[in-house]
C-alpha cells in the first residue's frame, strides 16, 4: 500500500510553498499518495492587502486545499514547511497545529512519521530552533521524528542542516537545493513505509 503523505506548509511569499512543491514532486515520483496542503492564513485582510507581494501569493495559491484534522488521520506522515517567526513557526502554523487537541486526544496523530523544512531571511537567524519547535510538538504527539541528518551529501552543499531543509531568503533554487528536499521528502516516506507496513 502506498503511503499517505500529507506536505503541509504556511508561505507569505510563496519560499515555503515552492519548498513543499518540490517535496511533493519527489514523493509522489517514489510512489507515495501526496496531499499538498497549506495552513489557514490568520493576519487580518487588510494587512494581506496591504502587502503588494503577500497578496499576490495569496491569490496565487487561492486553489491550493486548507489542511483539516481529517487530513492528519488521513495520512501515515507529515511533511511541514513554515517560515521562521521571531525563531520559531510562523503563527499560521501554530493556529493550525493548535486546532488539533480533538484529533491528538483520540490518538490520530501517534505514531506518524514526521519531518519538517523552514525558511529565513537569515542563515543564522533561527532555522534550526524554528525545526525544533516542530519537533517538540511531535514529541507530544508520539510522532517518529525523521530529520535527515548527514544522510545524504546533498545536504552539505545547501547550508548542512541536519535538522531538515531550511532556506535562506535570496539563494536560488538550484538543482542542489531540489536533490536536498527530495532526499528528505523520499526519507520520510521510506521510514512511514517501515512503519506501516
Ligand atoms: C514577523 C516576521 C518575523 C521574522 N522573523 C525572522 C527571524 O527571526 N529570522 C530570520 O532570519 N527571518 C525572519 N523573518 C523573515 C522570514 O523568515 C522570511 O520572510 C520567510 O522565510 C519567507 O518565507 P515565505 O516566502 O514562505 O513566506 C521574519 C519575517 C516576519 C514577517
Amino acid at each position: 500500500m502506498a503511503v499517505k503523505l500529507a506536505v503541509i506548509y504556511y508561505s507569505t511569499y510563496g519560499t515555503n510553498h515552492r519548498m513543499a512543491e518540490i517535496a511533493a514532486d519527489a514523493a509522489k515520483a517514489v510512489g507515495a499518495e501526496v496531499r499538498l496542503l497549506k495552513a489557514p492564513e490568520t493576519a487580518p485582510e487588510a494587512v494581506v492587502a496591504g502587502q503588494d507581494a503577500w497578496m499576490a501569493h495569496a491569490e496565487r495559491t487561492a486553489h491550493v486545499a486548507h489542511v483539516s484534522a481529517a487530513d492528519m488521520e488521513w495520512a501515515d506522515a507529515y511533511l511541514f514547511s513554515a517560515p521562521t517567526r521571531f525563531g520559531v513557526m510562523a503563527s499560521q502554523m501554530r493556529a493550525f497545529i493548535d486546532t488539533l487537541g480533538g484529533v491528538w486526544a483520540k490518538g490520530g496523530l501517534s505514531n506518524k512519521a514526521v519531518s519538517a523544512m523552514s525558511s529565513a531571511q537569515n542563515a543564522h537567524g533561527g532555522q534550526e530552533t524554528t525545526l525544533l519547535s516542530f519537533y517538540a510538538t511531535i514529541m507530544h504527539w508520539g510522532g517518529i521524528v525523521v530529520a535527515p541528518g548527514f544522510t545524504d551529501p546533498s545536504i552539505f552543499k545547501v547550508g548542512g542542516n541536519p535538522y531538515g531543509y531550511s532556506h535562506t531568503q535570496g539563494a536560488e533554487f538550484t538543482d542542489d537545493v531540489k536533490i536536498a528536499i527530495g532526499h528528505q521528502a523520499r526519507r520520510l516516506v521510506d521510514v512511514a513505509a517501515k512503519l506501516t507496513r
